[in-house]
């Protein structure tokens, strides 16, 4: 062999191994070729890679991008969705003239790109962000790119991407989901962004709209207002003349985020990655609920989802069907009571509707530069013009949106919603202010108002699975007012004082059989009276210090204490040295015996945690502002919480620090009587407590509600943390979803539980001058506004004094809880 063909040969060697080693990076350039045979593109830090793959149980080969680094195969985006490859022949080329990418099986043709320009040096290079792009190489601007996957989203929109419209190209980027999970190929199931003058999102099934986004009013779409700040993702929404679309951006590239056409359940939902726990987890979800369905009330009706019915017309209009109304069959929809006359239009007025999502935008005009009042004018003057309202609703509302021809597929929301105003015929809107200001409308937020959403309104909001959990009776006690309860007891009442033979024979002479938890203050027995009451006698432990006189009139004001989230104390039992206290008794035991056990853990969904969580606050709110005696609890946490047959929560154990000696109920005590992990900094090191150190016990009490782990006890290996430094260690890097307890997996509260973690972070503030009142926590946990961002816990490293760290774990959770009674010497 001569020199010169062992060179050639050589170099013919060396040029193939480049080749192979290139493939192995992230880009195609000339010459080059991807083909089926495990050869793959690999994003530059390795998040994406593109290359062939069979989906579920098919036998056919499709190009496409997953996540590299995630064991599910989670496949983002499918070239040739409508041309499988039936072998292992696929070919992936560019090609350099025409600077198009194609994909080849055994040579013919299979699916192929077009560019806009002709190309000096084309490259096709997989991005981190998951984008597949073909552009010069010396030209990397993402403006100057000859094509991009990301304008040719399949069922994933990925952070970056543009979900919308270019209109100077003409290009709509929707999704369409998958046929099945073993068939990507295009489905009649879609969701896209429709460009009527007031721009939205519909998704359809063929010819059939199943929910619309609403259009965007400057904070959020309007059938959206859970869409929030939050700790996972920027968004933001750009409408002008060239361009009109939504878009999303990760706040920590660590995080992994996606949303998904599924067109097996028909819904998209947002995924978000838990690392820890190698699962995707739902963080969004629509439709959510009922009212979600496309004009499911028809014209003129409001969707109102704690409402039975659901649909309501509005006031002024009534149904056109009544019968198919009344069979629930709504889609006819309303019709004015009184019609309108067009010569009459200038004596038509408005009526305000709040908290809507706006109707659909199909036939409405827009004006982002006038003001309502001018809105309202141009509304009047033309008599199809049915409603008005800011397009923006920042701040004092600016932007003018007008609807012509029937309002449809309107929806109430509990917070978040937007100002309607619906044209009437005058007589007809005297009619419906009156209306209004006898009924009233949802538009303070007021603490009564948090109760009210508390008591199921605005929770059904969240998901419509909810529904079939909320008790009705729940909206009778839509406010706390001051005294409602306590007061129809200020008049003496008597307590019943039962002896200590009736007591002694209820619970078979304190069997420890009848033994059903150790408390606080002593031990606790279940027993049955005579007449067949179920009563929870606590025996408390005799070093009260206290005279019984006092004893006593301290346990009758405790017993007027009467609130639905509070346990009922029935009586006392008074002799010698013997005191007890006889509750009703709860037969689902307490909390700690559900969220911190694995199977009973999976009876608590979100919707009934979400409710425990409300009830505790209600009760906190109770003892500490609306009661007359404004008791401190000081001894919150998961034991002291008890369920009822409905799984309603019962606070147990208020008040006893009072009648241990505890006289102040703010300020500083010598006698700290508390659970350590539930213990406020102040309190535990210095014996200060106030309605603070509740809120901080309470905050504990929601993480551990959030995690289904105890506060103490919980010790991450790799962390000296509890919970609340765990929580504020995940909240501070931004993965606050893996605090959340697995046995919640399937949730589509994510968002909602988010938002609950970041309340419980406030609670525990380091100082108690920055935690806020129960009266605040309530509002919060329900409303939509903006949170302050939490400062640094207390008590987030290990706790110094680990008084019984040594008790067994098989021994019962209250020893591992059990509450301390210190007695400083000063
Ligand atoms: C594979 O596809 C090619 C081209 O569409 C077709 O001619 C061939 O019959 C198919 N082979 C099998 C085994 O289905
Ligand atoms: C590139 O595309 C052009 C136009 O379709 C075609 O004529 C040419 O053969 C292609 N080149 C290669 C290398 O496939
Ligand atoms: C691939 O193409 C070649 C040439 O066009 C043809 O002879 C061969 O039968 C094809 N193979 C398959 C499996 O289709
Ligand atoms: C929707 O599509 C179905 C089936 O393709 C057809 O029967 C029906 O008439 C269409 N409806 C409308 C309103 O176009
Ligand atoms: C669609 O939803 C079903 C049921 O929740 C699920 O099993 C499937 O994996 C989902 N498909 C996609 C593409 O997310
Ligand atoms: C009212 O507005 C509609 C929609 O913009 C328009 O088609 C119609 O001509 C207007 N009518 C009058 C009287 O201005
Ligand atoms: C992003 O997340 C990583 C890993 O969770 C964390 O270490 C990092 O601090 C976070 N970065 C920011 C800016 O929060």
């Amino acid at each position: 062999m001569s020199l010169i063909l062992r060179i050639v040969f050589l170099c013919c060697h060396i040029l193939v191994f480049l080749s192979e080693i290139s493939l192995a990076v992230d880009s195609i350039s000339q010459d080059q070729s991807l083909s089926d045979d495990g050869n793959t593109l690999v994003s530059k830090d390795g998040t994406f890679e593109l290359g062939f793959f069979t989906p579920g149980s098919s036998h056919n080969r499709y190009l496409g991008i997953w996540y590299k680094k995630i064991p599910i195969q989670t496949v983002v985006w499918v070239a040739n969705r409508l041309n499988p490859i039936n072998d292992s022949s696929g070919m992936l080329s560019l090609n350099t003239s025409t600077g198009s990418l194609v994909l080849t099986q055994n040579g013919s043709v299979v699916w192929s790109t077009s560019s806009l320009r002709k190309p000096e040096s084309p490259i096709a290079l997989l991005l981190d962000s998951g984008n597949l792009v073909v552009r010069d190489e010396r030209d990397a601007e993402s403006e100057a790119y000859l094509w991009q996957s990301f304008d040719y989203p399949t069922d994933t929109f990925l952070p970056e991407m543009k979900f919308g419209w270019d209109l100077r190209k003409g290009l709509n980027r929707y999704l369409t989901a998958w046929k099945s999970p073993d068939d990507p190929s295009p489905s009649d199931f879609t969701f896209g962004m429709v460009l009527h003058n007031y721009p939205e999102a519909y998704m359809t099934k063929g010819n059939q709209t199943f929910y619309r986004s609403g259009p965007w009013n400057g904070l959020h779409s309007s059938g959206s207002p859970q869409l929030r700040d939050n700790p996972i993702f920027d968004f933001k929404f750009v409408f002008n003349k060239d361009e009109v679309y939504y878009t999303y951006s990760l706040k920590n590239s660590s995080l992994i985020s996606r949303l998904v056409l599924n067109g097996t359940s028909y819904v998209r939902r947002r995924y978000v990655w838990i690392e820890s726990e190698q699962r995707w987890a739902v963080y969004t979800s629509v439709p959510l609920d009922l009212c979600d369905s496309y004009a499911l009330c028809g014209a003129y009706a409001n969707c109102v989802i704690s409402d039975s019915p659901v649909c309501q017309c509005l006031e002024g209009f009534k149904p056109k069907s009544p019968q198919a109304w009344n069979s629930m069959d709504w889609s006819h929809g309303c019709g004015r009571n009184k019609g309108l006359s067009c010569e009459d239009r200038h004596k038509d007025g408005f009526m305000k509707l709040t908290g809507l999502k706006a109707p659909d935008t199909a036939h409405t005009w827009l004006d982002q530069t006038i003001g309502l009042e001018e809105c309202k004018a141009k509304c009047l003057e033309n008599c199809s013009c049915m409603a008005y309202a800011n397009s923006d609703v920042r701040g004092q509302g600016s932007g003018c949106a007008m609807w012509f021809g029937d309002l449809i597929d309107i929806r109430q929301f509990a917070a978040g919603g937007q100002d309607l105003y619906v044209r009437m015929e005058a007589s007809e809107l005297e009619h419906a202010n009156e209306g209004h200001k006898k009924g009233g409308v949802l538009v303070a937020v007021t603490v009564s108002l948090a109760v009210a959403a508390l008591s199921g309104i605005l929770i059904l909001g969240w998901c419509y699975r909810m529904k079939s959990h909320i008790n009705v009776q729940e909206k009778s006690d839509f406010s706390i007012k001051p005294d409602q309860n306590s007061g129809m007891q200020v008049d003496d009442m008597d307590l019943p004082v039962y002896e200590v033979s009736t007591i002694a024979k209820a619970t078979s002479n304190f069997t420890i059989k009848n033994k059903i938890g150790e408390g606080g203050f002593g031990p606790v027995y279940w027993g049955i009276l005579a007449d067949g009451l179920e009563i929870a006698v606590k025996r408390l432990s005799t070093s009260s210090g206290q005279g019984l006189t006092e004893f006593k009139n301290e346990v009758k004001l405790i017993a007027k204490l009467q609130h639905r989230n509070l346990v009922k104390l029935l009586g006392c039992c008074l002799e010698g040295e013997e005191k007890m206290l006889v509750y009703e008794y709860m037969p689902n035991g307490s909390l700690d015996s559900f969220i911190f056990d694995q199977q009973r853990s999976k009876l608590l969904d979100w919707s009934k945690r979400f409710h425990i969580i409300s009830g505790i606050a209600k009760g906190l709110l109770y003892l500490h502002q609306d009661s007359r005696l404004r008791i401190i609890h000081r001894d919150l946490k998961a034991s002291n919480v008890l369920l009822d047959n409905g799984l309603n929560p019962k606070i147990s154990d208020f008040g006893l620090a009072r009648i241990f000696g505890g006289d102040q109920n703010e300020g500083n005590t010598k006698r700290i009587v508390g659970t350590y992990g539930y213990m406020a900094p102040e309190y535990a090191t210095d014996g200060l407590f106030s309605a603070k150190s509740d809120v901080f016990s309470f905050g504990v009490l929601l993480l551990e509600i959030i995690s289904g782990k105890r506060s103490r006890g919980y010790y991450n290996q790799n962390h000296s943390h509890n919970l609340i430094g765990y929580a504020w260690k995940l909240w501070k890097e931004g993965r606050p979803l893996e605090l959340i307890d697995k046995s919640l997996e399937d949730t589509c509260f994510v968002s909602q539980i988010l938002h609950c973690i970041h309340v419980s972070l406030l609670c525990v503030q380091q100082h108690p001058e920055d935690r806020p009142g129960m009266s605040r926590v309530l509002l919060m946990l329900v409303s939509e506004f903006e949170l302050p961002e939490p400062k640094q816990p207390g008590f987030f490293g290990k706790y110094s004094s680990e008084a019984d760290s040594s008790s067994s774990k098989q021994q019962l959770s209250s020893t591992n809880e059990i509450t301390i009674t210190l007695l400083e010497a000063r």
